[in-house]
């Protein structure tokens, strides 16, 4: 079967939030405040299973494990052999890198074939202070050893936010020159209730992230991309890699949303940017889970809004444990 919500868009692709622990802090995600151990009911390895069986049903063909950091989640590699046993090819972990060098070899084992790192700057003391207190170049030994491992495509992952990171733009950009790596600028969304003025300041248009890379590299080709692919993506002519534009409040790509995301205590969350979560954690409890999750999906896709609401608004809930 193949599952399309009532606006006619397919629903295919499954976010997975493994935990609400993160070893980061980024200013634009995180609210400080600091848990050791996941909370009784997060999501365990057979919720996993049993969430995305169901999804194959429905037709579901990837899987994205977020956070948090999901790769603080030691049950991680079972769980990616769990999605990968239900059937699902496409397993992706997004993961902000810090354990990718010591973790990699069981991940790929499990059948990881993707990776999404995030990097939001070159610099060590930028980078820090958007972490808030992060070692860039842990991130770097996890960045090398995808690479080396031969994971394709590594994509990396920067939110742009005005006088924080806005200067690392072209640095970040250059990364792609000689190396097989896929740069993503991802526009700022209010996900952390920060206060409106400042995060209107903070805001940098997609538009003028390009037009920064232009200036430096010469006008940028287009790649050939996925259209349902949020990213548009284009190359700095002779690069490597390719750099791509994720922009979520400048030109919103809801109507060929195809997620749904899971977050790490069992509530089914059809939209990112609207509040609107189903405690499905029930359905992992039934006799038959697999069953009773299939009417949970099919109610969280009912659900799904036509387009979510990117204007600063006081959140129930920050992106941590929703998973971006
Ligand atoms: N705006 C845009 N992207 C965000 N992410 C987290 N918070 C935000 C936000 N406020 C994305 C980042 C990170 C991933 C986990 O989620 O790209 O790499
Ligand atoms: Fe952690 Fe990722 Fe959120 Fe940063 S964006 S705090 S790395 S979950």
């Amino acid at each position: 079967m193949k599952l399309t919500d009532r606006y006619g868009r397919r629903i295919k692709d499954l976010r997975i939030s493994v935990t609400p622990r993160c070893n980061f802090h980024c200013v634009y995600c995180h609210p400080l405040g600091l848990e050791m151990t996941d909370p009784p009911g997060t999501v365990s390895v057979a919720d996993v299973a049993h969430f995305v069986q169901a999804g194959v049903i429905l037709g579901a063909e990837s899987v994205r494990f977020t956070g948090g950091e999901p790769l603080v989640r030691k049950e991680l590699p079972e769980m990616i052999a769990a999605a990968r046993e239900a059937g699902v090819e496409d397993v992706a972990v997004t993961t902000n890198g810090t354990l990718l060098r010591r973790r990699l070899p069981e991940l790929m084992e499990a059948g990881l074939r993707r990776v999404n790192i995030s990097l939001d700057a070159r610099d060590p003391e930028v980078f820090r202070r958007l972490t808030r207190g992060g070692d860039i170049r842990q991130v770097w030994e996890g960045i090398e050893a995808a690479l080396a491992a031969g994971l394709h495509p590594v994509k990396l992952n920067a939110v742009v936010i005005r006088g924080e990171n806005d200067g690392e733009v072209v640095p970040l950009a250059e990364l792609t020159l000689e190396r097989p790596l896929h740069m993503r600028y991802i526009e700022y969304m209010h996900l952390n209730n920060a206060p409106f003025e400042e995060y209107r300041a903070q805001f940098v248009p997609g538009a003028e992230t390009r037009r920064r890379i232009e200036e430096a590299f010469g006008p940028l080709e287009p790649v050939d991309t996925d259209p349902s692919a949020p990213a548009r993506a284009f190359r700095i002519p002779g690069a490597l890699g390719t750099v791509g534009f994720i922009n979520p409040v400048s030109e919103p790509f809801c109507s060929n949303c195809s997620r749904l995301r899971l977050t790490s205590d069992k509530k089914l969350r059809p939209c990112l940017l609207t509040e609107l979560e189903l405690d499905i954690a029930p359905a992992f409890d039934a006799e038959d889970p697999v069953e009773a999750l299939l009417d949970a999906i099919l109610g969280g896709a009912d659900q799904k809004p036509a387009f979510g609401n990117t204007l600063p608004t006081r959140r129930q809930r920050v992106m941590l444990g929703i998973g971006g």
